[in-house]
């Protein structure tokens, strides 16, 4: 399978720049044998993009109705949105985004044949108190629904220490926990056992081919380096050399 290389504008950038990327990346998008991309701007510079693959970075949980400044996942598809990112760490931290909430969102984005980027990952103080892997796992069997199979959904680990930061983590890290998640989803959750895991937390071109290149790390979900053109191309072809 392809490598998803999935940019997250957050609230950044605006229409002339998704436009900008679309036209720069026509032929990278035609032609990588190895690389899957995708980008995913704020709602209103979604329908920018042609070539590049539309992604949203959240979506409600309800399916319509009364709920103002929500936008349904039946919506995204209506656009087009091949992705949608649930649950990351800063609608967990200032939207209170409950696993709950992030699983119905997940269930909601399935039934419209929209495949969620469920994020998942641990605080700094959760690793520094040995909790990483335990505060991962609820968090995924939480939030995995159980229509989620190893196709029509992607896992993102991330580090909430690492987003931002400048700081990803190191590659044994990467390793065991994308090790450990991928042996939860085999036992636990056999219908997505080869679910993509992406990792993401400054994903760079500095250390994109080695983070993209261990075992399990099938993709990454890239921030502040997908903002610019060359920045998220060299990521991408980091993957292709
Ligand atoms: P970053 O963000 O690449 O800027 O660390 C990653 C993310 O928030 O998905």
């Amino acid at each position: 399978m392809k490598k998803l290389i999935a940019g997250n504008w957050k609230m950044n950038g605006d229409g002339e720049t998704a436009e900008f990327f679309d036209t720069a990346f026509e032929s990278h998008v035609q032609n990588s044998d190895h690389v899957e991309w995708l980008i995913c701007p704020p709602f209103p510079y979604i329908a920018s993009l042609g070539y590049l693959q539309r992604g949203a970075q959240d979506c409600s949980a309800h399916e319509g109705g009364a709920y103002t400044g929500e936008v349904a996942a039946s919506m995204l598809a209506d656009m087009g949105c091949r992705y949608c990112v649930v649950g990351h760490s800063e609608r967990r931290q200032y939207h209170d985004e409950t696993n709950e909430r992030v699983r119905q969102k997940a269930e909601r984005l399935i039934e419209n044949g929209i495949k969620p980027i469920i994020c998942v990952g641990e605080t700094l103080e959760d690793r520094e108190a040995g909790k990483a892997f335990d505060v991962v796992k609820t968090q995924i069997l939480d939030t995995v629904p159980s229509s989620a199979t190893s196709y029509n959904a992607v896992l993102a680990y991330e580090p909430v220490w690492a987003i931002g930061t400048g700081m990803a983590a190191t590659s044994c890290d990467v390793q065991k926990m994308h090790g450990m998640i991928r042996v939860l989803l085999e036992t636990s959750l056999a219908q997505a056992s080869e679910m993509r895991i992406l990792y993401g937390g400054s994903v760079k071109p500095s250390n994109a081919a080695e983070l993209l290149n261990i075992d399990n790390v099938n993709g990454a979900l890239i921030g502040g380096a997908s903002l610019k053109v060359e920045d998220f191309l060299a990521i991408g072809l980091a993957v292709e050399q």
